[in-house]
């Protein structure tokens, strides 16, 4: 499976992707990473991988529909069979979520459906929530919407800063994009209208069988 990683500035996430992708039997390659943001860090990682990289500065273009366009025509001429937002900070009309239907995975910072959008740490602990995370879900055009894939909890521990917190689901962010990934490139994640089921499940795939593992 061809995938394209996309950023827009630190990338860990997608280091975390192109480190695992690196193993031997790891059932996707990544072929490009792409950035909307020519500083984005998370360049010179891939760079220094030899993984092919791309600009695509939404800054030249004048609405959002040509941007994705050019988004789009870049991944055809890759031949890309799946897109990963990994920290991709701008929302894709839903033209382009459309036309690439159950072949784009996102990251996001919480256990969704709970605390969409952004500032996602502080609104947990606000919340008062003894609980939150990090999810991988399939995208629909609603933003941090769609099918839920793998998911992490972490505790709120009661001295938590929004950035104690993020830290330590960072730690678990870099863990099941990994395996959400492996599992979309085995096409073991069905999905059944709003739910996706795992095609045989093994008790020693934690994070479907424990997301507190
Ligand atoms: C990650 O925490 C990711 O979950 C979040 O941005 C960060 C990017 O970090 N994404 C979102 O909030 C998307 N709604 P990274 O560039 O180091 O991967």
């Amino acid at each position: 499976m061809k995938v394209a990683v996309l950023i827009s500035s630190r990338g860990s996430n997608m280091q975390a992707l192109v480190k695992a992708s690196l193993a031997e039997d790891f059932p996707a390659e990544i072929v490009t990473v792409l950035s909307n943001n020519p500083d984005a860090a998370g360049l010179e990682f891939a760079k220094s991988h030899n993984i092919p990289t791309e600009v695509i500065n939404h800054r030249d273009f004048e609405n959002r529909e040509d941007f994705d366009q050019a988004i789009s025509d870049y991944m055809e001429s890759k031949q890309i069979d799946l897109i990963c937002l990994a920290g991709f900070m701008r929302l894709l009309t839903p033209e382009f979520v459309n036309r690439w239907r159950d072949r784009i995975i996102n990251i996001h910072p919480s256990l969704l459906p709970a605390f969409k959008g952004l500032h996602v740490h502080e609104r947990a602990i606000e919340s008062g929530a003894r609980f939150t995370g990090c999810t991988v879900h399939i995208v629909r055009p609603e933003m941090d919407d769609g099918p839920i894939i793998v998911q992490a909890a972490v505790p709120i521990l009661q001295d938590d800063t929004p950035d104690t917190l993020a830290a330590r689901i960072l730690v678990q962010e870099h863990r099941i994009y990994p395996e959400a990934l492996k599992l979309m490139a085995e096409r073991r994640v069905k999905i059944h209208g709003s739910v996706v089921k795992i095609e045989d499940a093994r008790e020693d795939e934690t994070s479907l069988t424990n997301p507190l593992a």
